[in-house]
């Protein structure tokens, strides 16, 4: 295996699941040309009546036609033992584990008093329990290599809020908290966990939200989003010489932009009561001076210094 500038992932293997379609195809792709070895998840099987449906081995064909290496694993990564299992037939193949691209998602949207208990587990299933499995089944690997690239996928929807989408935001925000602790839980190591919140024209963003809109919306933006746009931003942070964790990137259509969580000034008066939080919300939320913590320990600082 030779690394090079254009195959600098030659002899890393890479997990990308719900990579059949959509985003996690193009994740898989460009991985693969960047000279990993691909572990392609998804849920589909090749018999899906469908045939406008793409399947994991589909993509491995594309992986195979452009000289690269794939094996296709059939999971629902939100099912239990489901990671042990993908990284299992990754171990089988390519004797490694180097990086996870958390990408497998499902839509359940609608107004939260439309929506069950089975709605919101499915949701949250496949996008947060999906990347615990995939992630934790390979952080064993990664802990022993002494390196690891993981990433996980929000949303905008989620960071931002949008209606009827509930089950997905939580979701979406929950793989951030998942992301930002890894990066903790591994400073100092060769092992990095960020998160995206990508837009790109896919099977899920034509079919999102209120269907009339969704043509406007689709017309006039998402068709200038290619998947693959987004995958190169993917394929920087499992770069072995990019350093970032714990961050969040917005990325689509060609922009790439970070994410950050800020928090104003604020305001500090021991023993306040509520009319006092009333009575100096102007305070409160100004943001003509917004902090960026980065971790909870420059969050404790703000609190130190306002207690003096
Ligand atoms: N497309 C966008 O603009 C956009 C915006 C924000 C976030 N996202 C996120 O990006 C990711 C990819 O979305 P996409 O737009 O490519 O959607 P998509 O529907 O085109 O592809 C999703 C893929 O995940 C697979 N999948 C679903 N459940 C699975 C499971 N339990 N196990 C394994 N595979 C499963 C599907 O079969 C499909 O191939 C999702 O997490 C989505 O929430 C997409």
């Amino acid at each position: 295996m030779t690394i090079t500038d254009e195959q600098p992932l030659a002899g890393r293997v890479a997990v990308v699941s719900g990579a059949g379609a959509g985003l996690g195809r193009a994740h898989a792709r460009t991985l693969a040309a960047m000279g990993a070895s691909v572990v392609v998840n998804d849920l589909r099987v090749p018999s899906d009546p469908d045939p406008a449906v793409t399947t994991a081995e589909a993509v491995v064909a594309e992986i195979e036609a452009a000289g690269g290496r794939a094996i296709a694993v059939h999971a629902s990564v939100a099912e239990e033992g489901a990671g042990e299992r993908i990284v299992a037939e990754a171990m089988g193949a390519f004797s490694r584990v180097d990086i996870v691209v958390n990408n497998a998602g499902i839509l359940r949207d609608g107004p939260l008093r439309k929506r069950d208990r089975s709605d919101w587990e499915a949701v949250i299933g496949v996008h947060v329990h999906g990347a615990y499995e995939l992630t934790r089944a390979a952080w064993p690997h990664m802990l022993d290599a002494g390196f690891g690239r993981v990433v996980v996928t929000s949303s905008a929807a989620g960071i931002y809020g949008t209606a009827n989408n509930a089950s997905y935001g939580t979701a979406k925000m929950g793989v951030v908290g998942m992301a930002r602790m890894l990066a903790s839980e591994t400073a100092g190591l060769d092992i990095n966990v960020n998160a995206i919140a990508p837009l790109a024209l896919t099977a899920m963003s034509s079919s999102a939200g209120d269907r009339d809109r969704a043509a406007d919306v689709v017309g006039d933006l998402f068709r200038r989003m290619p998947a693959a746009q987004v995958s190169q931003t993917v394929a920087w942070l499992c770069h072995p010489d990019c350093d970032v964790t714990g961050r969040i990137f917005a990325v689509g259509g060609g922009r790439v932009a970070e994410v950050v969580v800020t928090e104003t000034r604020g305001w500090m008066r021991p023993g306040h009561t509520w009319h006092d939080v009333r009575d100096n919300w102007g305070r409160i939320t100004d943001r003509d001076e917004l902090l960026v913590p980065v971790h909870l320990s420059d969050e404790l600082k703000l609190f130190m210094e306002a207690l003096g």
